[in-house]
């Protein structure tokens, strides 16, 4: 099982303002955050409500690979490109591009970690937001520098920034509540650890929630 299957623990505040902001469907919406916090798990629960939404939606993720290839992150949505344009036209045939992919619906575009978008990427991102071409997800790394367009985005009151902070103990609490301890998967696991939730203890990994107890697993060289 995926990190992704285990329900989505609280941010249901964080959660409103991106539904609200695709009810609005103009600008997007920046997810700010440390490593870890949950902003990619939050922007594709964000993409999904925009799928039930009626959108089309489209996900691109800008990485260490892609930072130095002009339009690197967008790679797999771009259309054939006409020759002989200038800069200026390029981004706008491939914003209308990706527009035209929603035949007809609003599209819905989840930009995963968008503080490392190569500036072509950054330009078209903003683009897309700006021209309404696409409701516009971003998530970026709090305290990092981002690409300007980026930063344009919520500087310039396109975007709604939403600063995402460790999730609380109740929340968590609340969660737990209701699971099976089988379901705390590795992918999830280090973000519990991270959290507190889980210790590795004398009898093995546990798990602490209201004064119950659980054992996750039992150390290869414990007696019980
Ligand atoms: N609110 C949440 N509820 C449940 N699991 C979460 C939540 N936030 C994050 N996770 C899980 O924690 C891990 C790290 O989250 P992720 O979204 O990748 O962090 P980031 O993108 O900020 O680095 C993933 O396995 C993710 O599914
Ligand atoms: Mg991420």
């Amino acid at each position: 099982m995926r990190g992704d299957d285990w329900p989505l623990i609280g941010r249901s505040e964080e959660l409103g303002r991106i539904l609200a902001g695709l009810d609005r469907r103009t600008g997007g919406v920046l997810l700010a955050g440390a490593a870890g916090v949950g902003k990619t798990r939050l922007a594709a629960e964000g993409l999904a409500a925009a799928a039930a939404r009626g959108f089309a939606t489209l996900r691109v993720a800008a990485t260490p690979a892609t930072a130095d290839l002009p339009f690197g992150a967008f790679a797999s949505v771009l259309p054939e490109l006409v020759a002989g344009q200038d800069r200026g036209q390029t981004l706008r045939q491939i914003a209308h591009a990706i527009a035209e992919r929603g035949e007809g619906r609003p599209v819905a575009l989840l930009v995963d970690d968008a503080h490392l978008l190569d500036e072509a990427s950054a330009a078209l991102t903003h683009q897309l937001a700006t021209a309404e071409r696409a409701f516009v997800l971003a998530t970026v790394r709090s305290r990092l520098a981002l690409p300007d367009p980026v930063l344009a985005l919520w500087k310039d009151g396109l975007a709604e920034r939403v600063d995402l902070e460790p999730l609380g103990e109740q929340a968590i609490l609340n969660m737990l509540g209701n699971v099976d301890r089988e379901r705390v998967t590795e992918e999830v696991e280090p973000f519990l650890i991270r959290l507190g939730f889980i210790k590795r203890g004398a009898r093995g990994r546990e798990l602490t929630s209201e004064g119950r107890h659980y054992l996750l697993s039992r150390r290869r060289d414990s007696a019980t």
